[in-house]
């Protein structure tokens, strides 16, 4: 549990950690890379050490040596099977997948379950797999997929929803060992996608067109073990940016990459936040009243749907009547009925919510349901008034690290308690509905 006392304004500078979306497929290429690898820039998060977890029972060693580094290497063993109880607990879990199957010849893992942020089927993954030759069954809510050889071939990766972030690493690392060119339409340009890229074309994949929506791998017979350094996280960096501005603070967030925010720093603009961007870091100072705006969640290079939650946190506070649509994740609004219970008025309209600010917050009791979710509430906290408790905060482990530190570091008044509920035993956790939560038009 989070216990915060609202009402400081964040100052000071805050360092942003490794990007976990950018490690966690990274990690799991190191399956098809034989010999030491190591990787620094590693945050220290709950979703890594499950991929720790998940990459040991598949025969790697992982070890964690010093701040931020962790060196894997493939044992002798082909052990293939990524089961049920690793991959509830993350579903970038899936991501073994691709490796799994260019490096051993098969790969049997658990389907992953539902989730708390709108449905997420991986069938432009298995579609991929299938291009490159792989026979794939589901049986017993396991992927089983097996191929002799993987080939080279044109796949058109594009779905109902757009283009895939992790389906799209899974068919990277396929391709990089399979014999012959492999064009991938229609691949997902964010750029941990194309940290997986760089990583792979440093152990010697021939990859061509990452960044943009046509990629081009021409396979190679093996890849080699290298040192390689992940990226900072963009949407850590975008949380602290969002995070100072709706407590009117003055941080100067530091390792951030800001050419991967340029869609939210242009939009922040217009919502009267004013940032200092310089080359690896930004500043935010004098924010005095946020405006209301209208914000899209889309594929990048658009805004990301991982920071759609705190960007409504904020609007919240801002003046006027705000939209915030989310077309990659339709369905995640969780969070809202929960920011209703600390006085924001927010309506769901279909895969939008109707914000109308409001000019202050009050502190409640809430409940977390997902990470950014969990952002989401720790935002709003901070600026209401009086202490609002967070529930269900293990969410933020998964992927802030050190977010009590940071934030106290900053001057916020936040207490680490021991949270009553435990960890989910199962990916689907219940929580709130914003539509039980009865919540009224904005007035
Ligand atoms: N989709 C399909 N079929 C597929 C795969 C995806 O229809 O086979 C749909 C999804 O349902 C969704 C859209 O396509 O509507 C995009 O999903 P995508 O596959 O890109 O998401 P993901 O790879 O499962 C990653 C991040 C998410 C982030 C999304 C979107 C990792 C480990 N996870 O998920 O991060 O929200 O891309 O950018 O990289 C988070 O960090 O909190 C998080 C949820």
């Amino acid at each position: 549990m989070l216990k915060i006392q609202g009402g400081n304004a964040l100052r000071g500078s805050v360092q942003v950690s490794g990007a976990k979306n950018a490690a966690l497929p990274i990690m799991a290429a190191c399956l098809a890379v034989p010999g030491k690898t190591v990787l620094h820039n590693l945050p220290e998060l709950r979703d890594i050490a499950s991929m720790s977890d998940l990459l040991g029972q598949l025969g790697m060693s992982v070890t964690r040596t010093g701040t931020g580094q962790l060196i894997l290497e493939p044992t002798r063993s082909r052990e293939s099977v990524a089961d049920y109880d690793l991959v509830r607990k993350m579903r970038a879990s899936v991501c073994v997948l691709g490796p799994l199957l260019a490096s051993r010849g098969e790969a049997f893992v658990s389907l992953p379950g539902g989730c708390n942020i709108g449905h997420r089927p991986i069938d432009l993954h298995l579609k991929g797999l299938a291009a490159l030759g792989a026979e794939i069954e589901i049986r017993n809510g396991y992927v089983i997929a097996q191929a002799t050889k993987l080939t080279g071939t044109r796949i058109f990766l594009g779905g109902a929803m757009g283009s895939t972030v992790t389906g799209t690493c899974n068919i990277l690392s396929a391709a990089a060992l399979a014999t012959g060119r492999t064009i991938i339409e229609s691949a997902a340009c964010e750029p941990e996608v194309v940290d997986l890229g760089n990583f792979l074309i440093a152990c010697g994949a021939k990859i061509e067109g990452l960044g943009t929506p046509c990629i081009t791998i021409d396979g190679v017979e093996q890849l080699q073990p290298v040192e390689y350094e992940i990226i900072p996280d963009r949407i850590e960096a975008a949380t602290w940016l969002i995070a100072t501005a709706a407590t009117r603070g003055d941080v100067t967030i530091e390792n951030v990459i800001p050419e991967h925010l340029s869609a939210f720093l242009d939009k922040l603009t217009q919502l009267g936040v004013l940032c200092q961007i310089n080359s690896n870091s930004i500043r935010v100072s004098g924010v005095t009243e946020i405006q209301a705006g209208d914000i899209v969640a889309l594929a990048y290079p658009g805004i990301p749907t991982d920071i759609q939650a705190q960007l409504t946190a904020m609007l919240c506070l801002a003046k006027g009547m705000s939209v915030v649509t989310d077309r990659v994740f339709p369905e995640r609004f969780m969070y809202a009925s929960e920011l209703v219970r600390m006085g924001a008025k927010i309506r769901r309209e279909a895969n939008s919510v109707i914000i109308q600010g409001v000019n202050r917050l009050n502190g409640a009791s809430v409940m977390a349901s997902d990470l950014r979710a969990s952002a989401a509430l720790v935002i709003a906290g901070l600026a209401a008034e009086g202490e609002t408790t967070i529930r269900r905060i293990y969410h933020l482990d998964r992927g802030y690290e050190k977010l009590a530190d940071k934030l106290t570091a900053l001057g916020a008044d936040v207490q680490r308690l021991q949270d009553r509920q435990s960890p989910p035993t199962g990916s689907s956790i219940p929580g709130p509905h914003w539509q039980q939560a009865g919540i009224g038009e904005p007035k």
